[in-house]
């Protein structure tokens, strides 16, 4: 019989921390985990997960005499030599990614040659290089780095950590580069060993590179509102050419979440802190932002003038399967309806309680029917599955109003119009 693979420490319990856990205890390590949030160490310790991931509390349950959960870092540091970074990485004012809650890590960090520091998070290129420059300077030269990025979405996470499409290991050619790539072993995806500056651009060039996708089939999209095109039809005939491929050719109203917003924002800071200016970048995010407000006019060319107008929100989620909120487009378009004197009604099947604390204003109902009640005109905001099964007749019997913006060309438009609605999608004239 094989040995057990070995024990990890995962530092930060959020979407990613949380998911990696989880999943090496399923490959059979036992695996430390420290979060300084001491609400969430306490609800962890007591069964409760603090985030919607499918699967992710039947997984930690059913391993949970692998897991640990603490605040300290002490134990951590005593069983495991691996300690996986997974803190957020959230973008400044300014577009930089801020690597505080990282650095506060590396500072607590003891010099060690027994231990590494495997970061998960996402950082800028050259991250970890300031890093063991840093540590060298402290006389913590001992403790290895390795970048290991994630490349996991929010809703399939536990799929993803289990069949990832690549796993990417960045170190100096220390023990622990190995190390990492020993435990990813048995999931038999292809690896790429590389160095640290390499691996770390994999990561913000591929969502860079998928953002761009989306800004892409966008603006095609709106061309295709202009010139009678059904973007639909458009995407599918390009998809099928294997070397654009049909992922990520979805037209909507923009992307959001805690990745793409902030990552394609810190690739091309990090480009300009170089005297490099990556004009690319600043159109897909010049589009995005244009994006998520263009369903305003189009509300506006059916009912003239907000003021005073009930418009519901179906979906509120930056995307289905995930109670995440972090730049979800549903804030930004919520803030511009309410500038135009509208009345926002919402609701979303998991992200409720993440909204109320990010919007004000908004009436928050407990079912898709109820929030259409009274609505002169229903968006879909969030592709949940369960507003593509909304009955538009029943749907059409409780609106005070026709129209139907289907903000993610997920409904049946069909169906919409069977019930005498209006159906306005994107890109489809
Ligand atoms: N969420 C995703 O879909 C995703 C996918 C790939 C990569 N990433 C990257 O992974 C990183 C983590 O993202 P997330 O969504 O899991 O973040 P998150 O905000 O959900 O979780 C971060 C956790 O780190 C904890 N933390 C902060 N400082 C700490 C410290 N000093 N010590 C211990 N814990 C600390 C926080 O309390 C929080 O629980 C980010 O860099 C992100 O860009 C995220």
């Amino acid at each position: 019989m094989s040995a057990a693979p070995e024990p990890i420490a995962v530092i930060g319990t959020g979407y990613v921390g949380l998911v990696t856990a989880a999943g090496f205890a399923e490959l059979g390590s036992d695996v430390w985990c420290v979060d300084i949030d001491a609400e969430k160490v306490a609800l962890l310790r007591a069964g409760e997960v603090p985030i919607y991931e499918p699967g992710l509390s039947e997984l930690l349950a059913a391993h949970r005499e692998r897991l640990r959960f603490s605040t300290e870092l002490g134990p951590a540091l005593e069983h495991a030599r691996l300690l996986f970074v997974a803190v957020g990485t959230p973008a400044t004012y300014s577009g930089d990614a801020d690597l505080s809650a990282v650095h506060a890590v590396v500072d607590s960090m003891p010099d060690s040659g027994g231990h590494a520091l495997v970061m998960k998070s996402t950082v800028p290129c050259g991250t970890g290089a300031a890093i063991s420059r840093a540590l060298v300077a402290r006389g913590r030269g001992a403790l290895a780095y390795v970048s290991c990025p994630e490349f996991l979405k929010e809703g399939s996470a536990l799929e993803d950590f289990r069949h990832p499409d690549r796993v990417v290991v960045g170190d100096e050619g220390t023990w622990a580069g190995d190390a990492v790539a020993e435990l990813y072993a048995p999931l038999g995806a292809p690896l790429v060993r590389t160095d640290i500056a390499s691996a770390e651009m994999v990561k913000l060039a591929s969502n860079a590179f998928l953002a761009t996708k989306i800004s892409f089939i966008n603006e095609i999209a709106n061309v295709c509102e202009e010139t009678g095109a059904d973007v639909e039809e458009v995407a599918r005939g390009m998809g099928l050419d294997e070397r654009i491929g049909t992922s990520f050719l979805r037209p909507g109203i923009g992307f959001g979440g805690s990745c793409f917003p902030k990552d394609v924002s810190a690739l091309k800071q990090l480009a300009g802190n170089t005297g490099y200016h990556f004009q690319l970048l600043g159109a897909v995010i010049e589009v995005n932002e244009l994006q998520k407000r263009r369903v305003v006019g189009k509300l506006q060319k059916h009912l003239g003038e907000l003021v005073g107008k009930t418009v519901t929100l179906l979906g509120l989620a930056f995307k289905p399967n995930t109670d995440d909120m972090r730049e979800a487009s549903s804030l930004v378009l919520a803030a511009r309806l309410q500038a135009e004197g509208a009345h926002v009604r919402a609701y979303d099947p998991v992200a409720e309680d993440e909204a109320r604390e990010r919007m004000t204003g908004v009436e928050f109902a407990d079912s898709a029917l109820d929030a259409l009640a009274g609505a002169d005109a229903a968006v879909l905001v969030t592709e949940w599955p369960e507003f593509t099964e909304i009955e538009w007749s029943a749907a059409a019997g409780v609106m005070a109003g026709t129209l139907v913006v289907d903000g993610r060309n997920a409904l049946d438009r069909d169906a919409v119009r069977g019930a005498g609605l209006i159906y306005e999608g994107v890109g489809r004239a």
